[in-house]
């Protein structure tokens, strides 16, 4: 993969999206609503996946939009764990965009998603026993 600039995504690619026509605000650029969107479902893939179970979302913090996105563009979201707690997982995410029919990756947006792992009854979970 080439990159726009020297910098790298963090962790692992855990969604990739076309970005469509109906993702777009009234302006026609793609929706900041739907960019985080697809970046909460790709730290919940991660948070879910070492909780062994059900996760929610509790927390999202310095969301960051650098760049525009554009019907067309691709959208890939890079995930990496940055905290992990009893019942929670704290986890970077990037999103990193390839224009369409250009070669480079930028990126595009990050932020920080908590996840909480949770039993049946929507209660918080041990991690470790979730695993266990
Ligand atoms: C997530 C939820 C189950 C937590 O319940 P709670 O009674 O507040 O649980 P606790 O206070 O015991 O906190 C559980 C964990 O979340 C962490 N946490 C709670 N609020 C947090 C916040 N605002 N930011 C970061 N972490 C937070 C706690 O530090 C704790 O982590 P740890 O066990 O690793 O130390 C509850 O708040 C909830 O159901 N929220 C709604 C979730 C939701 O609907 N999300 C949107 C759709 S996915």
């Amino acid at each position: 993969m080439d990159v726009c600039n020297m910098e790298k995504p963090c962790g692992e690619m855990m969604t990739r999206t076309l970005c469509m026509p109906k993702d777009t605000n009234p302006s026609g650029d793609i929706f900041g609503g739907w960019l985080l969107c697809e970046m909460d479902n790709a730290g919940y893939l991660l948070a879910s996946r070492i909780a062994g179970g059900r996760t929610v979302t509790v927390a999202i913090d310095a969301m960051e939009f650098h760049l525009p996105v554009f019907v067309g563009d691709t959208i890939g979201c890079y995930c990496e764990v940055v905290k992990q707690g009893k019942t929670s997982i704290t986890i970077k995410v990037e999103a990193w965009i390839k224009r369409q029919f250009e070669d480079c990756y930028a990126k595009a947006t990050e932020g920080v998603f908590t996840f909480v792992s949770v039993d049946e009854n929507r209660k918080p979970r041990s991690i470790e026993t979730s695993n266990a």
